[in-house]
């Protein structure tokens, strides 16, 4: 497969479930599609979030007593079991076998096949790796796929007047985080869009990152096909350069 490059997209685990908790293959189905039938790309790393189902296991342990790290690590697996459902989907063209460190990525590479993965370590997000993984790449796009338009100065199911930004630099992204963040930011199944480690990553590499909604895949298929100029937030190390 020969196109534009390195491209990392991340999925977030609330795209891959309905509204009465089931798994939504269907989308799923629908994403690989997507892909498949514009395999743009030199290499195609897709990184997957835990979800739902993993924030019920994560809520288990917590209850159990079981400590964060522990829970981090039940994150981790089920994003993992999430990636299987991608590499089902995408059939012969996807790697078998899901990455668990950078190094078993680098191998994967190789086969130029679509890697899917999930978590890596402890103390992050599935936004963190899709960083990693563009840094270690030098991915030439990075498509973060979440359930919101972009990023907002605020909260949008909590206030009905946020606005989504167009571009953000990184230290505006840093502000509306730590304004935002409470205690409960760095617990496990709940670091948010951008966590710290994956903000560390941003500063240090400079990579841009394309935030948008993955909530029908309307608007990504079109950007996708080459159809549409992208909607939603551009992350950038000045914010403006578009
Ligand atoms: P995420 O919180 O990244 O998945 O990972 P998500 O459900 O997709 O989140 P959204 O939808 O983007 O907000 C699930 C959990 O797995 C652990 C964390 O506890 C995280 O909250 N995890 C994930 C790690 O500890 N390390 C990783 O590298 C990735």
């Amino acid at each position: 497969m020969k196109g534009k490059g390195n491209i990392v997209i991340k999925i977030g685990g609330s795209l891959l479930f309905t509204k009465d908790k089931k798994i939504n293959s269907k989308k799923i189905a629908n994403f690989c599609e997507i892909i498949k039938n514009k395999p743009d790309f030199d290499n195609l790393v897709i990184v997957c979030g835990g979800g739902l189902i993993a924030r019920e296991y994560i809520n288990s342990i917590r209850s159990l007593k079981g400590n964060e790290a522990l829970c981090d690590i039940i994150g981790i697996e089920l994003s993992r079991i999430n990636s299987k459902l991608f590499i089902t989907s995408f059939g012969e063209l996807a790697f078998p076998q899901v990455p668990r460190s950078i190094e078993e990525l680098s191998t994967a590479s190789l086969f130029k096949k679509i890697i899917v993965m999930g978590g890596l370590q402890p103390g992050q997000s599935t936004t963190s790796v899709a960083l990693e993984v563009a840094e270690y790449l030098g991915a030439n796009e990075l498509i973060l796929l979440t359930n919101v338009d972009g990023i907002y100065d605020k909260d949008p199911k909590k206030h009905t007047d946020a606005k989504v930004f167009e571009n953000i630099s990184y230290v505006e992204l840093q502000d509306i985080i730590l304004k935002s963040s409470g205690d409960k930011q760095a617990a496990a199944g709940e670091y948010r869009i951008f966590d710290a480690v994956s903000l560390q990553i941003l500063k240090r590499s400079h990579i841009e990152v394309l935030v948008m909604s993955g909530s029908d895949l309307i608007n990504f298929k079109k950007y996708w096909n080459g159809e549409a100029k992208f909607m939603g937030t551009i992350v950038s190390n000045n914010g403006n350069n578009n």
